[in-house]
């Protein structure tokens, strides 16, 4: 292995965030417009420069690899992906090769992910109610995605749920998800949402439900304690002593923990950023097209980027861009 990844703020980076594809089978209302228009297929990264790319970083000491996209089950053949990424589990060089999904695919792969080497997945889920799921993805089917949780909790998957927090749409869903998480021994998390990418006619701030408001929540329903563990992720946690179960919060906005930090991501069009939350990006395309048989140029082309990553995002809802918010969709670079 070459020397480690370290950044100016002396974070070691150890987690990749890969967008496989910029497209998906939703267009929730707050990442997407209905009628978004996609990349052309021929400008995303072949699955054999995904594998160089990803083997590359590998080799400079990143330990997980979080697959997402858009919809990463829905791109044509990601299954050879993953299967080529095992040989870095089966090395020991990679600690982690995970997958953030919608589920609807799951069904349908979550035995060859678990064959894989895939051993947890965090799956978007806002809503238990079919009208509301309806509603917020406008395309998807609640029923669809909860044979995919059944799919991937059957193959041996452990399963976190994600829910984006939206004001009036699943505020009154918090004990009924809740619970469902805890019957199923499975994680939830909250995350606020995003001012990320163009979504029509749809507001951010009208759909902003601020995570300190669902802490509340929880504690007018349960015992509330706050837990002290980060487990290398943007989420807190706490533990509901009455289920025992621990939900987390993602709150870029009303808590920062970029402090800690440790990770990039890249897109699915192989552009490195090095924060979620900031425009700055190295495209590291010439160097891996230009030098096909070597590593170097590739290595160096990272290094020089990670020489930039900002300490911290610039999301505020009130800072922004005249319509508030960053042009980059979440999916292309992959949340
Ligand atoms: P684990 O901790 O490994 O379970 O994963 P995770 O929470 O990092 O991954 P997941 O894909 O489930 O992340 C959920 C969402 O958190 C992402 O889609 C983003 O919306 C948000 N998120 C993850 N990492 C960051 C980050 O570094 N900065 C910001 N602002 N948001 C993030
Ligand atoms: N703000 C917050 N979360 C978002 N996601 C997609 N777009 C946004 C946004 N603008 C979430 C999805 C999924 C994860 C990959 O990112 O619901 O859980
Ligand atoms: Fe698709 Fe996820 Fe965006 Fe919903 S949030 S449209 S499931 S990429």
């Amino acid at each position: 292995m070459s020397a480690p990844l370290i950044d100016p703020f002396l974070r070691a980076i150890t987690y990749l965030r890969v967008s496989v594809t910029d497209r998906c089978d939703f267009r929730c209302v707050y990442c997407m417009s209905e009628n978004m228009t996609f990349l052309p297929k021929k400008e995303l990264l072949t699955l054999e420069e995904l594998d160089r790319m990803c083997t590359t970083f590998v080799h400079m000491g990143v330990e997980k690899l979080r697959i997402t996209g858009g919809e990463p089950l829905v791109r044509r053949d990601i299954m050879t992906f993953f299967r080529a990424m095992t040989r870095h589990l089966d090395s020991g060089a990679l600690k982690e090769l995970t997958l953030t999904t919608n589920g609807s695919q799951l069904e349908r792969f979550a035995g060859d992910l678990y064959d894989a080497g895939v051993r947890r997945v965090n799956i978007s889920l806002d809503t238990l109610d079919q009208d509301k799921f309806a509603t917020i993805t406008r395309w998807g089917r609640l029923a669809q995605v909860l044979r995919g949780v059944d799919a991937a909790q059957r193959a041996g998957l452990r399963v976190k749920i994600n829910a984006v927090a939206l004001k009036g749409v699943n505020e009154d869903e918090l004990p009924r998800l809740t619970e469902w998480c805890a019957d199923r021994d499975m994680d939830l998390t909250w995350i606020e949402v995003m001012p990320m990418g163009d979504i029509g006619n749809e507001s951010r701030l009208d759909q902003y439900w601020s995570l300190k408001d669902v802490r509340a929540r929880y504690a007018d329903h349960y015992t509330v304690t706050d837990l002290a563990e980060r487990t290398g992720g943007p989420a807190r946690y706490v533990r509901l002593e009455e289920t025992g179960q621990k939900i987390g919060f993602i709150t870029p906005l009303s808590h920062n923990f970029c402090e800690s930090c440790n990770r990039v991501r890249l897109t699915c069009t192989g552009e490195l950023y090095m924060c979620l939350g900031q425009e700055d990006m190295a495209d590291l395309r010439p160097a891996l097209r230009n030098h096909p048989d070597t590593e170097e140029p590739l290595q160096q082309a990272i290094r020089a980027a990670i020489a930039h990553k900002p300490k911290g995002h610039d999301f505020d809802y009130s800072r922004q861009r005249p319509d508030g918010q960053m042009t980059r969709h979440m999916s292309h670079t992959g949340g």
